[in-house]
């Protein structure tokens, strides 16, 4: 246990750990120190001043050690001669710090005229005003009246492009260092540093593109003035003309909780929608930050090509595109001729979701399928979630704790096996590496470099194809097993880097086992993580729904298919074959996708945005999104359409209230029993606290109230008995001679719906690309930024060549969901369509 002291700030005393910064202490006896350079995740700099107290120590007898007494027989204090700065300086027993004295309102005062000599004050028009820091703190302790002249001021450049998300407007920076910080000791990615000198002095991307990091919007919350701004919200809607509603990031399996911004809009025809995505701090989860993809790649909702209207096609071709007579059909005769067609199938039904929906929208259809009789399939290429519903991280898991000196003798390990979590889940990757900073042991096991090696104690490199044995090292006496075997808490994430449906099951398994024979499962802190593509895969699993190996062949053998919030034909992971019947299809989605276009009843949607629900995520933690815009007209959320869907066939689900939903599917499964709305909705207490009202520590980021969420427990857990399934032998391909091996890989920002859709995004999602090893490159005759044709599985598409030394030769990589339908390693050829446009 810490050792405590105990201080009087401001005649208050407080007793709080000995090395706690006075600035924090101060919060916690709610006294607000006011500060612009500090922010208690960032180590303290002391460079603005602002944070300046007056500090009175007892006086020690040297001889004796003991406090010298005065005559009241309290200790003697001894105050500096001079001021010092709260942000810096820890707390000691007997200290007695001032924040209010006269001496400290000078030096307060003193600090905020001379920000202000330079400052522009063009509050008014600046999008911070109005959550400002430096607004509010000059309001407080600023001398309301300036001694500078406006014309002495020093202008500068106030419309200075970063990078294309984000704004610098020079004049407003303070020179707080906190966006280069926040870059250097949080992200990792130092793409910001200073240039010049003095009041010039100002804040520069140091990378190409600009500004390359995808936490970069983080920084325009914790900039304490206007001086760095979105180019999605910058100059959109005044702070106090935003409502908030609570959600959860649908991008990756993280679950970043965050609010979402609306405002009634003339330009948008008086419609409410969305201005801006701001973390919501939930410290077990995403703690204040969020990446950009879930901070810009939200405009999808809005688009002009979303679905309103149920459509039927009243006589389908024989190929399922001609004599396309797709119509518009009420609610009643397009649910009604769905209803039909499925109670006709009966267990020839295939009911295929993905992850992207909710709780409630899986399990109706999930009721829906067992009355039928039908199967609930997964959309997805990725296996393993049956695993962590056993042996998964269940109840009390905090990433956050992970290597704190509390956690244990000998600690913790995490190992992350195929995946890059930079690209596939970046608040994972933030949490990950904070905890190999406080010092858990990180094994970072991928066939290529990923920017997590940095900070492994064991960096494993592998053949494409070698996942299972090198799973299996974890169990094994060395150097690298010991870390694992010996650990106090152990934690696996896996992903599908180079892996298709059955080698990642494979993998899963190799991992749960590696857990479970060392005694990693069923205690917090411990167990398995999936790196899922999708927001709601772990949901999915837990709720039933289960990826087909052969997804084709089971759509060839359905005479009816019900496609929800999935896209397979456009992804081209089904086709109709010619001359085969094609089944009665029913899709329900947001937009007409090449899915849509092929399907006999089209049911419209709603956004998450649209509707309230549940997602749970990859560290199966269970979370609440709130409604935050009015839904499209004409649409419904995906729950009660299925609902409605099955009364035409005589089932009852509940289709009006998705908590009742919830209700049900708690009472019918044993992970998520005796959760409810209102336990999801509890919060606590959470440190640092970023109430908005004093804007000093969270910066703009949202304080939570609407729930930190409930981890659902595992069987482990649970003290069930846990039996494990064997590792299944898959066929594992390699390079051969003259033939280049594609292998998929997952890409933060692709060409999927909810991303591109968000044209500030284009820049980042830029051109398919397959990445080759030089010599690869070379043995086929193409370089670096030459346009060629990659021909695979029948598909073909043009991809420019990028060239990568980390890359195992023979291997090309090849992005998911950039238009090539890479589910799993394949043969490739690839030939030059023209001369490289890059050198
Ligand atoms: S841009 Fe903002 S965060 Fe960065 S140094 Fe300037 S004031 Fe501080
Ligand atoms: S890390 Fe994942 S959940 Fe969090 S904001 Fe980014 S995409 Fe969304
Ligand atoms: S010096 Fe303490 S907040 Fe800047």
């Amino acid at each position: 246990m810490t050792k405590q002291v105990t201080l009087t700030i401001d005649g208050k005393q407080i007793t709080v750990p000995e090395g706690m910064l006075v600035v924090n202490a101060a919060k916690l006896a709610d006294i607000d120190v006011p500060v612009f350079c500090y922010h208690p995740k960032m180590e303290p700099v002391g460079m603005c001043r602002m944070c300046l107290v007056e500090i009175g120590r007892p006086m020690m007898d040297r001889t004796t050690g003991k406090a010298i007494l005065d005559d009241k027989s309290e200790p003697k204090l001894q105050f500096g001669p001079k001021l010092e700065t709260a942000c810096t300086n820890p707390v000691s027993e007997g200290m007695v710090v001032l924040t209010q004295s006269e001496k400290a309102k000078v030096g307060q005062k003193s600090t905020v005229e001379f920000l202000l000599t330079s400052h522009p004050l063009d509050c008014p028009i600046c999008d911070k005003g109005g959550e400002c820091p430096l607004q509010n703190l000059t309001m407080a302790h600023g001398p309301g009246k300036s001694r500078f002249l406006y014309d002495e001021k020093l202008h500068l450049a106030k419309n200075v492009p970063l990078g294309e998300l984000i704004y610098l407007d020079r004049e407003r920076c303070i020179q707080c260092a906190r966006c280069i910080r926040f870059q250097d000791e949080v992200a990792g990615d130092s793409v910001l540093g200073f240039e010049e000198r003095g009041r010039s002095m100002q804040i520069i991307s140091l990378s190409e593109p600009g500004f390359d990091s995808v936490f970069s919007g983080n920084t325009t919350d914790i900039c304490p003035v206007g001086a760095l701004t979105t180019a999605d919200f910058r100059f959109g809607a005044r702070p106090w003309e935003l409502s908030s509603s609570a959600s959860i990031c649908t991008q990756c399996p993280v679950g970043c909780n965050i609010t979402l911004n609306t405002r009634r809009e003339a330009m948008a025809d008086g419609k409410i929608v969305i201005k801006r995505v701001m973390p919501r701090q939930n410290e077990e989860v995403n703690e204040i930050w969020i990446c950009d993809k879930g901070r810009f790649a939200y405009h999808y909702a809005e688009s002009m090509e979303r679905l309103s209207k149920p459509h039927i096609r009243k006589k389908a071709g024989t190929d399922g595109r001609s004599e396309r007579t797709s119509q518009r059909a009420s609610w009643e005769a397009a649910t009604k001729l769905a209803g039909e067609g499925f109670a006709k199938a009966k267990n020839n039904l295939m009911v295929l979701a993905s992850g992207r929906l909710s709780n409630e929208d899986l399990f109706n259809l999930k009721a829906l399928t067992d009355q039928v009789g039908g199967k609930a399939v997964l959309y997805s290429n990725m296996g393993g979630g049956g695993l962590t519903s056993l042996v998964g991280v269940g109840h009390g898991t905090n990433l956050g704790e992970l290597g704190s000196p509390l956690q244990g003798k000998i600690g913790s390990t995490i190992v992350v096996m195929a995946s890059d979590l930079y690209e596939e889940a970046p608040v994972w990757y933030l949490r990950v590496k904070q905890a190999a900073q406080r010092g858990a042991t990180l094994i970072v096991a991928n066939p290529r470099e990923t920017k997590l090696d940095r900070y492994a104690s064991f960096v494993v490199r592998y053949a494409y194809g070698d996942e299972v044995k090198t799973a299996q090292v974890l169990t094994k006496k060395g150097k690298i097993g010991d870390a694992f075997i010996k650990a106090e808490n152990a934690v696996i994430l896996f992903g599908s880097e180079g892996l298709g449906l059955e080698a990642s099951t494979a993998l899963a398994t190799a991992c749960a086992r590696a857990l479970n024979d060392t005694g990693h499962v069923g205690k917090p802190n411990n167990g398995l993580i999936g790196v899922w593509p999708r927001a709601n895969d772990q949901g999915a699993w837990e709720i039933g729904f289960h990826p087909e190996v052969d997804l084709q062949a089971a759509f060839d053998k359905a005479e009816a298919v019900y496609i929800v919030g999935a896209d397979p034909f456009g992804d081209g992971a089904l086709k109709i074959k010619s001359g085969r019947r094609k089944p009665f299809i029913v899709v329900q989605d947001l937009f007409e996708t090449e899915t849509a276009k092929l399907a006999d009843v089209l049911l419209p949607a709603q956004a998450y945005t649209e509707r309230e629900g549940t997602f749970t995520s990859g560290e199966r933690r269970v979370q609440r999104f709130y409604q935050a815009v009015p839904a499209l007209e004409g649409t419904k959320a995906d729950f009660a359409i299925t609902s409605q869907v099955a009364k035409q066939m005589g089932v009852i689900l509940e289709g009006t209230s998705a908590s009742v939903v919830f209700d049900i599917l708690a009472a019918d499964n044993l992970s998520y029993a005796g959760l409810n709305y209102s336990r999801l909705s509890e919060v606590e207490p959470q440190w640092p606290i970023v109430g908005r009202s004093d804007l000093y520590y969270g910066g703009t980021t949202y304080a939570n109230k609407q729930g930190l969420g409930v981890h659902l427990t595992t069987a482990a857990q649970r003290g069930e008995k846990v039996s494990l399934p064997r590792i299944q032998k898959t066929i594992v391909l390699r390079p051969k001679e003259k033939k280049l091996l594609a292998v998929p890989v997952t890409k933060l920002y692709d060409r999927g719906i909810t991303v591109s859709s968000s044209r500030l995004l284009d820049g980042r999602i830029g051109e398919a690309f397959v990445a080759l090893h030089p010599n690869t490159a070379e043995k086929f005759g193409v370089i670096t930024g030459q346009h060629v044709t990659l021909n695979l599985d029948g598909a073909s598409e043009e991809v420019v060549v990028k060239v990568d030394d980390t890359i195992s030769t023979g291997i090309a990589l090849v992005p998911r969901s950039m238009g090539l339908p890479i589910s799993g390693p394949t043969e490739v050829s690839l030939k030059a369509v023209r001369k490289a446009a890059v050198k």
